[in-house]
């Protein structure tokens, strides 16, 4: 879908729909005149009650040529006091899934209510954007549907912020992509092809030997069960003359648990564990996409974890790149043993901060369903300035604690620490043990187990991957590399 601006009367754009929000009880509102011009058609749907302007509730009338477009399709924003940014993205995503059903492909948006609002068109159309997406690669009769084209009718110059949000957008796309891909085909090396299909990046793929070489043993452990090689994936993307910030990517692209085996039933679903690879990738792609003056280091270590003749053990001992020695209590903690030597490689890098994203445990999801993401950190502020980013985004961070009685909890008899504390606190508990890898560099975990998949559409989210994190980071980024 692309996205264009125009100055010009709503009534006269020739399209297949004409878009335009409308607020609960304020009648016709900005659209007297079209309604004129349709003989009163939308005051009809009004009166009758058929359409309330509820928040995210849709209409299409058919316009007969009685104005340039084909048809209205009127989108509910609420009431005036109860909107916001998110709101507006919503209502945005909910008019594209609509049209998208019907196979329009050319749109229109009126700007009118929007500016009354004193908010901006371009949140509604990024919600747009983010929900004309599909995936539809694996059915032989589907074909993919999408809006070919939706037109701002706006004087305003918007045409940095539209280039932004396309690029966000196509970026969580991308991570979606990655995500819904099933295991079979989102292998390690199919991670590292995806890496280098991004331009204006350099890629460095560590193989298994030059990882045994490297002393990545905690890393490495969990890949032993599998016949798919390991690739620890190095991404650098330099645009500004400073210290890198390392962005780490959970990327085991299947858990069964290993040894320590999940129950069968939903393990399907464990093709999602490498969520934090694909928004650490979605990032990096919108990042040099836009020119943006940062220094990222990327690093996905991937692997797949399944039980098998070589596969790890519990009680097995491994030692990470660093020298520390972890006792693999659970082979089902797989994510923070492959995090631990990823966070002290990317320490050789001398980054000013570390931020990892990862699908770490069941418990975040236990905790805030699909509502946020749980961040834990040993930087207060760096941890303010991504509940900033939250907020722009709407991809919701919420602070859990790192009390230092954690400590105990994945205190080993036989090694410097183990890679499990058991199920009680193990989301905070995860963080500690990786909070021990990260050492004095300014660092925050962000567990999105709970939010990179639903079961559910949402307004600018159709159900499966969500490509979580990329447009939190990107906000994060933009806002700290000024
Ligand atoms: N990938 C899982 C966490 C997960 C669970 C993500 C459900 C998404 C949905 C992780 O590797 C895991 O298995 N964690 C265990 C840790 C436990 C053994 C301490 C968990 O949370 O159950
Ligand atoms: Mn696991
Ligand atoms: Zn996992």
């Amino acid at each position: 879908m692309k996205v264009f601006v125009r100055y010009i009367n709503e009534a006269e754009f020739a399209c297949d729909a004409l878009i335009l929000p409308m607020l609960e009880g304020e009648g016709t509102g900005y659209y007297n005149n079209i309604d004129n011009s349709l003989n009163g058609l939308i005051k009809r749907v009004i009166v009758s009650k058929e359409f309330n302007s509820k928040h995210n509730e849709v209409c299409l009338i058919h316009t007969e040529g009685k104005i340039k477009p084909d048809r209205v399709l009127l989108i509910g924003l609420g009431k005036k006091k109860d909107i916001t940014r998110d709101k507006l993205r919503q209502a945005g995503g909910k008019a594209a899934s609509h049209l998208r059903n019907l196979s329009i492909k050319d749109a229109a948006l009126s700007t009118g209510t929007v500016h009354s609002l004193k908010l901006s068109p371009v949140d509604f159309i990024e919600g747009s954007l983010l929900a004309d997406y599909d995936f539809t690669k694996y059915k032989k009769e589907e074909v993919s549907k999408g809006i070919k084209k939706i037109t701002i009718l706006s004087g305003e110059n918007l045409y940095k912020q539209v280039r932004r949000i396309e690029k966000t957008a196509s970026a969580a796309h991308f991570a979606r992509n990655l995500v819904n891909t099933p295991s079979n085909d989102m292998t390690p090396s199919a991670l590292v092809r995806a890496a280098r299909s991004l331009k204006k990046v350099s890629v460095k793929v560590i193989d298994r030997r030059q990882a045994e070489k490297l002393g990545m043993g905690a890393y490495l452990s969990v890949a032993k069960g599998s016949n798919e090689p390991p690739k620890f994936i190095v991404i650098t993307y330099k645009n500004k003359n400073i210290q890198p910030i390392a962005l780490i990517g959970k990327s085991i692209t299947f858990d069964s648990g290993g040894i320590s085996l999940k129950p069968s039933e939903g393990m399907e679903k464990m093709k999602y564990d490498m969520a934090g690879g694909a928004a650490v990738l979605g990032v990096i792609k919108a990042a040099s996409e836009m020119h943006m003056p940062v220094n990222i280091v990327g690093i996905l270590p991937a692997a797949e974890n399944l039980p098998g003749g070589s596969a790890s053990k519990p009680g097995d001992v491994v030692r990470t790149i660093g020298g520390k020695t972890i006792e693999i209590v659970s082979t089902d903690a797989e994510g923070r043993l492959t995090l631990a030597d990823a966070i002290e490689y990317a320490k050789r890098f001398k980054p000013s901060a570390i931020i990892d994203i990862a699908t770490l445990t069941g418990a975040c999801s236990i905790t805030f369903g699909n509502e946020a993401i749980a961040m834990m950190g040993n930087n207060e502020s760096m941890m303010e300035k991504m509940k900033k980013a939250s907020e722009e985004t709407a991809e919701k961070v919420w602070q859990m604690p790192l009390f230092d009685e954690y400590k105990d909890y994945i205190k080993s008899d036989i090694a410097d620490l183990k890679n499990s504390g058991g199920r009680s606190g193990s989301l905070t508990s995860s963080a500690y043990f990786l909070k021990e890898f990260a050492g004095d560099t300014p660092w925050v975990h962000l567990d999105i187990a709970g939010t990179a998949w639903i079961d559910k559409d949402r307004p600018y989210i159709p159900k499966g991957a969500t490509g979580i994190g990329v447009r939190l980071l990107l906000s994060f980024l933009k806002a700290n590399s000024l």
